[in-house]
């Protein structure tokens, strides 16, 4: 079996911190009430000149410039979003030219929102599998959401909780034991704002009418610890292990207490979790890939880790995978 290994990381964060005081001036909420359901303290906005692509940009070179890998060896860009700047063209197509890649290989994005990553980076891993350019066996995986545009200010329940911001890995495959855990549930039918999802985001109409997220809070919390513990479960036995075998669980950042739900209900060990929300907040697609990043930039993350990555979102979509560090 092929399974995934994380050669290098990067990270690009916007320049502007929006704290929860800054939140409070302009609308009614405070710092204790978000701390305490978020776990949020503190997120990144893109500021002037700044956007979601030249954000992926910067996090996708670094991870490139530090692999040691050539341009050559490059086989895939995908990059997991649902916040480029365009519908089209994809945020990965614009990476080809300011990177100097390969013409000759697939550029493409994936959105499965808050599960992005998972899925990014089992497609990723099924692409370099079939072996079609075996010169080529690295892909880089980037995540980035600039979702303070989409954001009505007007919304208090989701303008505290998301932020913006990227993560990209350059990866390639080993054997050894994997599995990913990837899926959907569309019948949870709760109308918000207009799509029949929990969470949702509208294309905008005709008259260009704003498009925001729009999110069922309590809906979504309870589905979050239904199905994190379930993918990661599956994931790990069907890759052949056990808990103890995993190094770090890398949650898809969304809540603080979600993250604590999940390793009470588990009895797994707090510290084997990675937690970034109170200074990043939840960036979607970006979460897991800017949590490796910083992992990597602390020294946390050691060679041969073993990494189980588990997200889930807007869909709702849920997806897992085990993944190791150089
Ligand atoms: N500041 C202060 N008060 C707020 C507030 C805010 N930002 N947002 C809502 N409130 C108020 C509500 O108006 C309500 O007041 P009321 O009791 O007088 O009616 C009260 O706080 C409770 O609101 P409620 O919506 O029931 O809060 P909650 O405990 O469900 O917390 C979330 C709201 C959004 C923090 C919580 O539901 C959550 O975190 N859900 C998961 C969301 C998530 O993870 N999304 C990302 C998925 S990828």
């Amino acid at each position: 079996m092929y399974s995934v290994k994380i050669i290098s990381t990067g990270l690009a964060l916007p320049s502007r911190t929006i704290t929860n005081d800054d939140l409070a001036k302009v609308e009614e909420t405070d710092d204790a009430w978000i701390r305490k359901r978020t776990g949020i303290g503190e997120r990144r906005f893109t500021g002037d000149g700044e956007s979601a692509n030249q954000l992926a940009l910067d996090a996708a070179r670094s991870a490139f410039e530090k692999s040691g890998v050539s341009k050559e060896q490059i086989g895939l860009v995908m990059v997991a979003t649902l916040s480029g700047n365009y519908s089209t063209p994809s945020v990965a197509s614009q990476m080809q030219e300011p990177l100097s890649l390969p013409k000759d290989i697939p550029y493409l994005d994936v959105n499965a929102a808050c599960s992005g990553a998972a899925y990014a980076i089992e497609f990723a891993r099924s692409y370099l599998a079939a072996n079609l350019n075996p010169q080529k066996p690295y892909a880089i995986v980037t995540g980035v959401e600039e979702l303070s545009k989409l954001l009505d200010p007007s919304d208090r329940t989701t303008n505290i909780i998301f932020g913006d911001g990227a993560g990209a890995v350059v990866m390639t495959l080993e054997e050894g034991s994997y599995a990913s855990t990837l899926g959907a549930e569309s019948s949870l039918a709760i109308n918000c704002g207009g799509a029949k999802n929990s969470i949702s985001l509208n294309t905008p109409d005709a008259s260009h009418t704003p498009s925001y997220i729009r999110m069922d809070g309590k809906e979504v919390f309870r589905f979050a610890v239904r199905i994190l513990p379930y993918c990661i479960s599956e994931t790990v036995s069907k890759a052949g292990l056990t808990f103890e075998d995993i190094d770090w669980f890398i949650c898809h950042q969304a809540n603080k207490r979600i993250i604590d739900h999940v390793v009470r209900a588990m009895k797994l060990p707090k510290e084997k979790f990675y937690c970034n929300v109170d200074h990043i907040g939840n960036t979607s697609g970006a979460s897991i890939f800017i949590c490796l990043a910083e992992m990597e930039e602390q020294g946390l993350l050691h060679s041969g880790d073993t990494l189980l990555l588990a997200g889930f979102g807007s869909g709702l979509t849920w997806g897992s995978c085990v993944v190791r560090y150089r």
